[in-house]
């Protein structure tokens, strides 16, 4: 029996002792401190959760082109996410069979081929051996397809958005998605031919257990609180017009935003109702960044009655849309969680660009995408840096041993606030808890297991 036949035929690789009763480790309104410090709870996720569901990887305008590559990471397993010469996308093992080096060291580029930097074995990029130094040197046939780079068995996009799992009972990614697809299509949607392209990344590190940034990944309760300064910051010169997050600063329940369950682990916030619905309401709430006031009356200039829905391409999109474990839209960014350790995470935005369908003038895609920058710079620079000091200082706290539980219960037990809608779907007001108990149940049925998990390679 291999290794992955044990992990799959066991209840649960952790299932016996009476410290992993994970139903006692997540109950309805709360959660022990050991899933968030305990690094054996951590490896079982790094199967159970990143392999026995679907991990984000990439987006497809990061390997536009033919050959093209990224190097990315499925929980803690190096990937190297390809577009092979026949345009189909892998995610290869980036571990060489012969001794389990990486492979491939770069971050991105372009290849047919790679090849090891330890003893030169030279592999394809549909992960098939090409060749080995001096074969005479080996007895067997070294076409034996276990010398294929291992793979990711099932990858899947949706809409551009590249998903792999190892699991190969699990659902197809649209049916994993369900009803958040919807919320991504309405995302790509208000952009030109409902596409966007990946620039570059802002890219944090933290301290801290990779599930504290994907409990806040909805949370509306903290905003007022530990976004302070940048609430003050983005209204310092807004008069009587509210900017950026000012919905959140009196009481935010009261306002028409609303978090919505979609399950399998995914949620959303959505605060576009707090918007005014005109040219121009997203655009009214962006605060002060360098250039606006030039751009502007630039556009009102070029472009007229149209100069304010341009604008609006520009303002960041307010909702959170948040697939389980690693995956969140914000703004408009695209928000990747990876976990390095127990107590170590990246967190990483990247950032997104228009790209002309033919319906914008091409001046104007020019100018709203260096507009995006700056716009784009405001909340992860100033709001992320509150986050992560949150992160860490939980992490310290959960280090007191004999305080065990976390609590997430506000909005729970009280009658009619948390309500199940006819879609299946679960709403609550902008500050409950509900979205953390409920993506609570996806883990820990996940970590009851057993996956089916699998590795592919090329024949
Ligand atoms: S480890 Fe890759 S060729 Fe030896
Ligand atoms: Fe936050």
């Amino acid at each position: 029996m291999t290794a992955l036949e044990k992990i799959n035929s066991a209840p649960s690789r952790l299932g016996g002792t009476a410290l992993y009763d994970w139903d006692y480790l997540v109950q309805e309104d709360r959660a022990h401190r050991l899933i968030y410090t305990d690094p054996a709870i951590f490896e079982a996720e790094m199967t159970q959760i990143f392999g026995g569901t679907w991990t984000y990887l990439a987006h497809e305008s990061e390997i536009p082109n033919e050959n093209d590559f990224i190097t990315r990471r499925m929980g803690l397993r190096p990937l190297i996410i390809v577009r092979d010469g026949e345009g189909k996308i892998r995610a290869l093992y980036n571990r060489c069979t012969h001794r389990g080096t990486t492979l491939c060291r770069w971050e991105k580029g372009n290849t047919k081929s790679f090849q090891c930097p330890y003893h030169g074995w030279n592999f394809l990029n549909t992960g098939k051996l090409r060749g080995v130094p001096w074969p005479d040197g080996y007895a067997e046939d070294m076409r034996d397809p276990k010398y294929n780079l291992a793979q990711v068995p099932r990858v899947e996009s949706y809409r551009g958005f590249i998903f792999g799992t190892l699991n190969i009972d699990a659902l197809t990614l649209a049916g994993h998605l369900g009803p958040i697809a919807k919320v991504i299509d309405e995302w790509l949607d208000r952009n030109p031919g409902g596409k966007v392209v990946v620039c570059e990344a802002n890219r944090f590190r933290f301290k801290g257990n990779w599930k504290l940034a994907y409990d806040n990944s909805c949370d509306g309760y903290h905003v007022a609180y530990s976004h302070r300064s940048l609430l003050e910051t983005e209204n310092r010169f807004a008069g009587e017009n509210a900017k950026g997050m000012a919905y959140y600063r009196n009481s935010p329940d009261t306002q028409p935003m609303y978090m919505r369950y979609t399950g399998h682990g995914n949620h959303f916030k959505d605060k576009r109702p707090n918007l005014e619905k005109r040219p121009g309401g997203l655009w009214a709430l962006e605060s002060a960044h360098p250039g606006m006031e030039h751009y502007e009356a630039e556009f009102l200039r070029r472009y007229g009655d149209r100069a304010f829905s341009l604008l609006d391409l520009a303002g960041s999109e307010p909702v959170n849309i948040n697939v389980f474990p690693n995956f969140s839209l914000l703004g408009n960014h695209i928000q990747v969680f990876e976990p390095l350790g127990v107590g170590e995470t990246n967190a990483i935005w990247y950032g997104t660009m228009l790209v002309n369908d033919g319906s914008l003038p091409a001046d104007a895609v020019t100018d709203i995408n260096a507009l995006r920058m700056r716009t784009q710079e405001g909340f992860p620079n100033f709001g992320e840096v509150d986050d992560i000091a949150n992160f860490e200082q939980i992490q310290r706290g959960l280090m007191a041993v004999e305080d065990e539980w976390v609590y997430m219960h506000r909005g729970f037990g009280i009658p009619g606030r948390v309500k199940q809608q006819p879609d299946g779907t679960i709403t609550a007001p902008a500050t409950d808890e509900a979205f953390m108990r409920e993506h609570f149940k996806e883990w820990k049925r996940l970590m009851k297991g057993p996956p089916n998990l699998a590795i592919a390679r090329e024949p």
